[in-house]
C-alpha cells in the first residue's frame, strides 16, 4: 500500500491520494475521457439510460451549487480569500479529479461537476476495450477496466470535510445510491 501510494505527488491532498489508490488496480495507466464518451455507449434506455440519469442528479450540477448565496456564505466562514468556484478548498469535492491547484484533467470540463470518472476512475483503457468489443471483438472485457464504486469511494466526497455536512452525520450508501441509482435494469442483481 505504503509502496504504491508513495508514486503519487507528496502534495496531493489526502482524498485525491486515497482515491488514486482505489483505481490503481483497475486503471493504471488510464487517463479521462469525460462524460461525453461515455454518452456514445452507456445511455439506451433498455439499458438504463446512464448518461441521462446522471444529467439530471445533483452531482452533475455541483460546480453550480458553489456559486449560491449558502456557498458564499460557507466559504467565508473557512476563511478563503476568492471565490468557492476558484477555491481548491471547494474544488476537490465539487468537480471530477481536480489538482491541488483545483485545474481539472485536459478532457474535463469543470462545468459538469462530479462526473462518471470521480465515481468510476479514468476511463481511457475502458473506452478502448469497450470499441473493440462493439467491434466485434468477444475477447475484448470492458467490463474488466472499469471501477466498480463502492461505499469508500463516495466517503472521498461524502465525509467530516464536507464543511456543509451535519455533525455526526453517517454516510448510508444503499440509502444513497438509491437516489442515484443507474444499474442496468437488463441485468439480474
Ligand atoms: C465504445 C463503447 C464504450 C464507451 C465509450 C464506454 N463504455 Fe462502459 N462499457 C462498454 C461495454 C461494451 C461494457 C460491457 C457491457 C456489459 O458487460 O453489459 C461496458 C461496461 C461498463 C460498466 C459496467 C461494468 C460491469 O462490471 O458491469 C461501467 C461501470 C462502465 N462501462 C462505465 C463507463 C464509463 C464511466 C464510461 C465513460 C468514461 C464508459 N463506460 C465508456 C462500452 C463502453
Ligand atoms: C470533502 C468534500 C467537500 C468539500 C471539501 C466541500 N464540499 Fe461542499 N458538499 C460536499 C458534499 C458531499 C455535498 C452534498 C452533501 C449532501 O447533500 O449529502 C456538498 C454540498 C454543498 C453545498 C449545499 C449544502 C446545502 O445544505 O444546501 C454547498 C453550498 C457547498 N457544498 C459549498 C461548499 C464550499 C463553499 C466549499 C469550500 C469552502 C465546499 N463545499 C467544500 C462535499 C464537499
Ligand atoms: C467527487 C466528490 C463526490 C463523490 C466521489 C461522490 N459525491 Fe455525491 N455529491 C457530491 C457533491 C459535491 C454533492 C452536492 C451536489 C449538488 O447538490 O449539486 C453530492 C450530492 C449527492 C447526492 C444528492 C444530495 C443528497 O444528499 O441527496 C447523492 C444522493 C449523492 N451525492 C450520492 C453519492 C453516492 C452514492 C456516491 C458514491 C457512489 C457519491 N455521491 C460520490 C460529491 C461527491
Ligand atoms: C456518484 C458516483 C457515480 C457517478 C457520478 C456515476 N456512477 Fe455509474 N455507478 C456508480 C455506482 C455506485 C454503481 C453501482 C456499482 C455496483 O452495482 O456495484 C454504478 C454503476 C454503473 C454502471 C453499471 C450498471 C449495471 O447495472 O451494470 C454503468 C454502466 C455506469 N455506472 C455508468 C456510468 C456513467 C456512464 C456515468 C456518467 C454519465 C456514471 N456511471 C456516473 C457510481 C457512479
Amino acid at each position: 500500500m505504503i509502496n504504491k501510494m508513495s508514486v503519487c505527488k507528496a502534495a496531493l491532498l489526502a482524498a485525491v491520494v486515497a482515491f488514486a489508490f482505489t483505481t490503481a488496480a483497475v486503471a493504471q495507466d488510464a487517463t479521462y475521457v469525460g462524460n461525453s464518451q461515455c454518452k456514445i455507449c452507456h445511455n439506451k434506455k433498455e439499458e438504463g439510460e446512464q448518461w441521462t440519469k446522471w444529467k439530471a442528479e445533483a452531482h452533475s450540477k455541483a460546480l453550480e451549487l458553489l456559486s449560491t448565496d449558502k456557498a458564499k456564505e460557507v466559504a467565508t466562514k473557512a476563511g478563503l480569500t476568492k471565490p468557492a468556484a476558484e477555491s481548491p478548498e471547494c474544488l476537490k469535492c465539487h468537480v471530477t479529479a481536480a489538482d491541488a491547484t483545483g485545474k481539472c484533467p485536459e478532457k474535463i470540463q469543470p462545468t459538469d461537476g462530479v462526473q462518471c470518472e470521480a465515481c468510476h476512475g479514468p476511463a481511457s483503457a475502458h473506452t478502448a476495450e469497450g470499441k473493440k468489443f462493439k467491434g466485434g471483438d468477444k475477447t475484448a472485457e470492458p467490463a474488466k477496466k472499469i471501477l466498480k464504486p463502492n461505499a469508500e469511494t463516495c466517503k472521498k466526497c461524502h465525509n467530516e470535510k464536507n464543511p456543509t455536512a451535519k455533525p455526526g452525520e453517517v454516510f448510508d450508501f444503499d440509502k444513497m445510491y438509491a437516489k442515484i441509482n443507474h444499474n442496468n435494469p437488463a441485468k439480474a442483481k
